[in-house]
This record gives structure tokens, C-alpha cells and sequence, in this order.
């Protein structure tokens, strides 16, 4: 396959934030009296944040105003945000930075396509901006995955057609959302959880460009 960019979800493909997440959460889940568990948070994976609350609130059968949601939906994120303000480039997934490295050296386009409003926030901390052409975030985009809408922009942003991307992608929406959008795509994590994708490996280290032959 001839691959002229490759498109980064960020959230648990470049860093792991989801145990921040999970942290903010779990604080609002126990302002409202119930327990919010590791094995919940996994259904939050890739979801908007909005979508997450009124999966938290299910869960815990709880029912609220729309004004209040937007309340705590604010309430968390800005527990969420005192966390990632102090992310260092330390905590960049293995791998992910030679790989970045090597698709700068061989001139492959490269964007972000991510369900969070935080994105631009988080790259700072990671100090990443320069390995980006383009970053679709939360803010850009007004259908969450699995709409292809995040990596379809991605894909314009950096004047690569569909065909020609690769997406990197750890939740199940977002690898519908890239064969949606007529691209291919790795999965980072299990294969069991993410059949779709044409190939699935554990995370970055030891991956290289030579790996996507395999496409
Ligand atoms: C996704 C995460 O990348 O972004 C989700 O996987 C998160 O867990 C979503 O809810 C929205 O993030 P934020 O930072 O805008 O609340
Ligand atoms: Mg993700």
C-alpha cells in the first residue's frame, strides 16, 4: 500500500490518560453516592464527554437536569485538566516518538484525530506540536466516531485522500470510523476488541514503517 499519511487518535494511542479519566470520574460518580469502577471506565474509551457523563449517570441510575449535566460535565473536566497540566513527555506511550520520527524523515504527512476537547492541551504538555501537519479535535468536529467525520478532516487537512491514509486507533469506534472513512487502520491493543482493523498490535515499540507492508 502506498501510505502518504497516518492519522493519531491520541487518547491511549500516544498517551495513556485514561487513568486521569478515570480519576475525575470516579470523584463525580462518588459525589453522587455510587461506585465507578476500572472496568466502567472502559466504556468510556473514545466516547465524547457528554456521552460519558450519561454513561456514568446509567450506571449509576442517576437522572439529572441538562443544566446540571453541563455542570458536573464541567466539574470533571476541570479535576481532569489539574491532571494533565502536569503531564511530562515522560509519560508518551514506548515507541511512539521514533515512530513520529521516522514518518517526518520519510516525508509522510501526519495529523491527529481525536475525540477531545483537551487535544491541543495535551500535545503541549507532551511537547509533540512539531510532529503534527494538522490537529482535529474535539473542538473541530460536531459527530463523534464512530462517524468518520474526526479523520475525514484529518485526511483534508494535510491534502491526502482517504486511500492513501492510515488510521492509529485503540477504541472500536474509532477504527469503524476510519474504514468508514475508506481508510486503513491499525488497532493499538487487543484483537479481540478491535476485528476490524487490518492489523492490530500492541503499542509502538518495535513498529516501524516497514510494518504497514503488511496493509
Ligand atoms: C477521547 C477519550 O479521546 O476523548 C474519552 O478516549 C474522552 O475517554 C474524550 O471522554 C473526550 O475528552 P475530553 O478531554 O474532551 O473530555
Ligand atoms: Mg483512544
Amino acid at each position: 500500500m502506498d501510505i502518504k499519511a497516518c492519522l493519531f487518535d491520541l487518547d491511549g494511542v500516544i498517551v495513556d490518560t485514561a487513568k486521569y479519566h478515570f480519576i475525575a470520574w470516579a470523584a463525580l460518580a462518588n459525589e453522587l453516592g455510587f461506585e465507578f469502577t476500572e472496568e466502567h471506565n472502559e466504556r468510556l474509551k473514545g466516547v465524547s464527554r457528554m456521552t460519558s457523563l450519561h454513561i456514568l449517570l446509567e450506571i449509576g441510575g442517576v437522572e439529572l437536569s441538562e443544566e446540571k449535566k453541563i455542570e458536573m460535565a464541567d466539574e470533571k473536566n476541570t479535576l481532569y485538566v489539574s491532571y494533565i497540566e502536569k503531564m511530562t513527555p515522560d509519560e508518551i506511550l514506548p515507541g511512539v516518538v521514533n515512530f513520529l520520527k521516522e514518518l517526518r524523515e520519510n516525508g509522510i504527512k501526519t495529523a491527529i484525530g481525536s475525540a477531545s476537547k483537551n487535544a491541543p492541551l495535551i500535545l503541549d504538555r507532551l511537547e509533540l506540536n512539531q510532529y503534527f501537519d494538522a490537529i482535529i479535535d474535539g473542538n473541530k468536529v460536531s459527530k463523534a466516531k464512530p462517524d468518520p467525520e474526526v479523520f475525514l478532516k484529518g485526511a483534508e487537512a494535510v491534502g491526502i485522500a482517504p486511500q492513501y491514509c492510515v488510521v492509529f486507533e485503540d477504541a472500536a469506534a474509532g477504527v469503524e470510523a476510519a474504514i468508514k472513512g475508506g481508510m486503513k487502520c491499525v488497532g493499538i491493543g487487543l484483537p479481540a476488541n478491535l476485528s476490524q482493523a487490518q492489523l492490530v498490535v500492541p503499542g509502538f515499540e518495535n513498529f516501524a514503517l516497514t510494518s504497514l507492508d503488511q496493509l
